[in-house]
């Protein structure tokens, strides 16, 4: 795009409107720390669908317009009290912290792109089966940024590779690809098109709200810039400050929304697999758990539930009764999620086709027919789920499965996938109440049928939604949570797990997990044992596999490891208050469960892109083994004091140690002056009341932390039905725990408190307890 010279400026509300020669831009001040550039291209308003309502919030501003003769290169600086934009020609802009830092500046140099191959070396480097990569071409919009010097980047969404991205290219195309996600992934099956750029000096995020297929290229082309390049749509990006990293993603969560506080059984250990075929399998696999003695609360019934792969159907003949299996089920403690494809069966007389063909709800081709490509049922159709009144439709839908007693619902091939090749970039789609195309809808597609589905759940059921998606957009939070889609019994994708959901978590989506033990290829009894281990603490913890690949249930391997499964899964349990904790904090500060160290310890470079271990909340500090035969772990402890979850050893931080990790053991530390808020033993979530006692384990120290209670199941604690406890705890061994809000009717009577070995206890008086450890 071209701008060139800058010749006039208006303010207009929080708009800076900049007129240049060739096209006009303008600057909007959403918030102290939030600013939008913008140029309208297609359109004159932005048409976020990861924004939703107003976000200005009239914060104040100065405008200073040099132009004009005598005053040099023409340049419109507007100043909030933390953040400084100048604007020059070509719409080249300059971010400034308010003490003159430099934040990022727009390279002025043209790109140095590497010579593109002749079509003979092509033809020759794909005869021996090698990819010929394309020239993205996204490139009608571009912004290159000035790389400042040691920068790193954190976020993108879903990526394959490691923490920080420096030096790597990716592709914003919700893709579907089975074969073994490696480092050299351009795109997984979610777009978020933000990262967060942390230099010694500076930290800020981008957030580059447009939809098409873009490009980020994070200092691959050049060590001098990074880029962003689009073919359609807005130029239409954001610059978010912060104090630090925890503040920019705050204010990216202020933006596109947090992720509402889930049920609390939604944290419970879940198994899957493609497929357990029948009623009698299902039933089979839940006793098996009990027996065993490994926490459940959740099994998920994969496409063979339904009928032919009939979305909203179920099979009678694999079933004698759903309803009366769900209600057995819930007895034990156990929750039934079915999946839910996207893709309609093209078959007269389905209802569900026959009453999105009748009112005109399906993705058509540029002629008026119902586009046609092919998915699990074969032949099938695609839902306008950017249109209110299919994802209206698509929620009513789901009264389907409530009615069974069906808990939740994950919403899988979302890309959307398509066994027939990709669907043609002119596919006939709806963005709200505009005409649009595949091209401009694709990235939106997993975001719009997640919407639909939460918003049904919503309306029809009252308890807070469980979906899963598999594709998803900026602000999917919002309404889902998301698996990494279909990994491999690989060990590097156990490594990856971490760097993967950090980075998912950076990108303002904390609940989230990937298909433990692995999905493809055949889990092994070692990495079974270290995948359960590391996916104790991820959010979302489900062991899911393909059909065809050896099973892994806990019980699939020996003795040995059905023991380390259940050491594992009973810690997940032990810790479901203080992830509890966590979601209900997240809902606030959009900060997520699973951290890079980075995100606490931004000032360490050694954290940088330490992939081996992560946080849970500020306090946890998880290290596993990914590697096979390995039984040590170099942990590195940040800065401050720790200690051995296990052992209650006390740890120096700021260096990195040797630990031994046998088989069965994930080292864990704790920092000093922590609270942790844990259950009793429990087969599921609500087997036993816990609500009568608050059981706490405490690390010697000084600290505070809000503990929170509330019926764990409906949204009431938004109208205050809550109970949130300060604990707070002093050098000298005194910790105090004080309701200070009490809108949940049940509380607790007393607290037990287990710290370093030793017990203790005491009973709440006019909502305070005192306890000397
Ligand atoms: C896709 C999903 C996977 C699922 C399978 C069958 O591959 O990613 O989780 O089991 O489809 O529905």
């Amino acid at each position: 795009m071209e701008f060139g010279k800058l010749l006039s400026c208006k303010t207009e509300g929080n708009r800076v409107l900049l007129h240049f020669e060739k096209a006009d831009g303008r600057l909007e001040v959403i918030t102290d720390k939030i600013l939008n550039v913008f140029s309208g291209v297609v359109s004159q308003e932005h048409r976020s669908k990861a924004i939703e309502g107003e976000k200005a919030n009239g914060a104040s501003f100065t405008v200073t317009p040099a132009i004009g003769e005598g005053k040099g290169e023409a340049c419109v600086t507007i100043s909030t009290q933390s953040v400084t934009a100048k604007v020059f020609d070509e719409f080249k802009v300059d971010f400034y912290a308010a003490d003159g830092r430099v934040l990022c500046r727009d390279y002025r140099k043209e790109r140095r792109r590497a010579a593109g191959l002749s079509d003979e070396m092509k033809a020759l480097k794909a005869s021996e089966g090698h990819q010929v990569e394309e020239e993205d071409g996204s490139e009608g919009i571009q912004v290159i940024k000035r790389m400042e010097g040691d920068e790193s980047f954190y976020g993108l969404g879903d990526k394959t590779g490691f923490l920080d991205k420096r030096g790597y290219e990716y592709v914003m195309w919700n893709t579907d690809d089975p074969a073994p996600q490696m480092d050299n992934f351009k795109s997984l099956y979610k777009s978020i098109p933000f990262f967060i750029t942390l230099r010694k000096d500076a930290v800020f995020g981008l957030f580059f709200d447009n939809p098409y297929r873009s490009c980020f290229d994070m200092g691959k082309e050049s060590d001098d810039y990074y880029w962003y390049g689009v073919s359609d749509g807005n130029l239409d990006y954001y610059l978010i400050a912060g104090d630090n990293m925890a503040e920019v993603l705050g204010n990216y969560t202020y933006l596109t929304g947090t992720a509402p506080l889930p049920q609390k059984w939604t944290l419970g250990y879940q198994q899957s697999r493609w497929s357990y075929m029948t009623e009698e399998e299902i039933r089979s696999v839940a006793k098996k758990m009990r027996e065993c003695g490994i926490p459940c609360d959740a099994i998920h019934l994969d496409i063979d539930y339904m009928d032919g792969y009939r979305v909203f159907t179920w099979n009678k003949d694999r079933y004698d009764s759903p309803e009366k299996m769900m209600e057995d089920l819930a007895k034990d403690g156990f929750k039934i999620v079915t999946i839910i494809d996207p893709g309609v069966k093209l078959d007269e007389g389905y209802s569900v086709y026959d009453e999105g063909v009748e009112k005109g709800y399906f993705a058509t081709t540029p002629e008026g027919e119902i586009y046609v490509n092919a998915v699990w049922p074969g032949d099938a159709v695609y839902p306008d789920f950017g249109r209110p009144a299919v994802r209206e439709w698509w929620g009513k839908n789901q009264r389907f499965l409530l009615d069974k007693g069906v808990r939740g619902v994950w919403n899988d091939m979302n890309e959307p996938a398509s066994f027939r090749g990709e669907l043609p970039a002119n596919v006939v789609f709806t963005d709200e109440d505009e005409k649009a195309d595949h091209a401009r809808m694709h990235n939106l597609y997993g975001h719009n049928m997640a919407k639909a589905t939460y918003e049904g759940l919503k309306k029809q059921d009252g308890r807070r939604p469980f979906v899963i998606t598999r594709a998803c957009y900026a602000g999917t939070q919002k309404y889902s949570t998301a698996w990494t889609g279909d990994n491999h019994s690989i060990w590097a994708h156990l490594q990856m797990v971490i760097p993967q959901l950090c980075n998912l978590g950076m990108s303002g989506m904390p609940f989230v997990g990937t298909d433990v033990g692995g999905f493809g290829s055949d889990c092994t009894k070692e990495l079974m044992c270290r995948w359960v281990e590391a996916a104790a603490f991820s959010p979302l913890f489900r062991n899911h596999s393909a059909v065809g690949t050896r099973y892994q249930e806990p019980w699939q391997f020996d003795e040995e490891t059905l023991d380390i499964y259940r050491k594992a899964v009973k810690l997940r349990y032990r810790l479901i208050p203080y992830l509890y904790d966590l979601f209900f904090e997240g809902e606030t500060t959009g900060l997520p469960i699973m951290r890079p160290l980075v995100l606490h310890y931004e000032k360490d470079a050694t954290v940088r892109n330490l992939n081996g271990e992560f946080l849970v909340g500020e306090n946890l500090l998880a290290a596993p083994v990914v590697n096979p035969g390995e039984r040590v772990k170099t942990v590195y402890l940040p800065e401050g004091e720790w200690y051995d979850y296990r052992t209650k050893e006390k740890v120096e931080g700021g260096r990195f140690l040797v630990k031994d990790a046998p088989l069965d053991t994930c080292p864990l530390y704790v920092k000093a002056g922590t609270v942790l808020p844990v259950w009793p033993e429990m087969n599921y979530t609500d087997e036993k009341d816990t609500d009568s006692e608050l059981l706490l384990e405490v690390f010697p120290g000084s600290g505070s932390f809000d503990h929170y209670q509330d019926d764990g199941e409906t949204f009431a604690y938004r109208d205050g039905a809550f109970n949130r406890y300060r604990c707070e705890l002093t050098q000298d061994g005194r910790l105090t725990v004080t309701c200070v809000h009490g809108g949940y009717e049940k509380k607790y009577r007393k607290v037990r408190v287990l710290c370093l070995g030793k017990e203790a206890e005491g009973a709440f008086e006019e909502g305070k307890c005192e306890i000397r450890l």
